[in-house]
């Protein structure tokens, strides 16, 4: 892998892992560099954090095209314009097509607030609280043709509270997810990795 590893981030909204990993770039020694930050919306904070970094932007959003797969295709060139060795949907509220994950299926990874394979889809804490799980957290994978269903690279849990509500549960998850999110893309792109069926390792 180049060195600083070039990273594209995906996001939709406030963008916090983002800036969790906007920061650890800050340090050489931590291997990669943000090189660019695509939205699926305008008008979103995490848009105004990469600015703030000086990182450059685009924008696809799905409907600004005729169909979903001219989305696709468009979001893929925008990617690929960038050369990254690793895509990070972080928030990024979009399930992406057959010729995104084509180009980038080896290397595109999402973080998701559950401990997969419980809880996938939009409202993970949410539907956590609901069934009454004691512990909840987050998953980082590699992205597959499915909903939240790739291989793992890491989860971290978080104790559910008597008195939590969606909010404090997602906050609660969030910190932990953040410090999962840097701590594993700096692994992946400094020792690289490997999947085997379903199992991920990283040297
Ligand atoms: C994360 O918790 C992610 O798991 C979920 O949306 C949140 C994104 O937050 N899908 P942010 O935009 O990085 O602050």
């Amino acid at each position: 892998m180049r060195e600083p590893a070039r990273l594209v981030v995906l996001v939709s909204g406030s963008g916090s892992n983002l800036q969790a990993l906007l920061d650890a770039c800050a340090d050489p020694g931590y291997g990669a560099r943000v090189v660019a930050v695509g939205a699926d919306r305008d008008g979103i904070a995490g848009l105004d954090r990469a600015a703030a970094s000086g990182v450059p932007t685009f924008v696809d959003a799905v409907k600004a095209y005729p169909t979903r797969d001219d989305w696709d295709r468009a979001l893929t060139e925008h990617v690929a314009k960038y050369e990254p060795d690793l895509v990070i949907s972080a928030g990024f509220l979009k399930l992406v097509g057959e010729r995104f994950l084509a180009a980038f299926g080896d290397r595109y990874i999402n973080t998701h607030n559950s401990l997969l394979p419980a809880f996938p889809g939009m409202h993970g804490p949410r539907d956590a609280l609901a069934y009454g799980v004691k512990v909840a957290g987050a998953t980082l994978f590699f992205v597959d043709a499915g909903v939240d269903t790739g291989p793992i690279i890491a989860q971290v849990a978080v104790p559910v509270l008597a008195e939590d509500s969606e909010e404090t549960l997602t906050e609660r998850i969030k910190q932990a997810e953040r410090r999962q999110l840097v701590d594993a893309v700096g692994r992946l792109v400094r020792e690289g990795w490997t999947i085997n069926e379903r199992k991920v390792t990283i040297p």
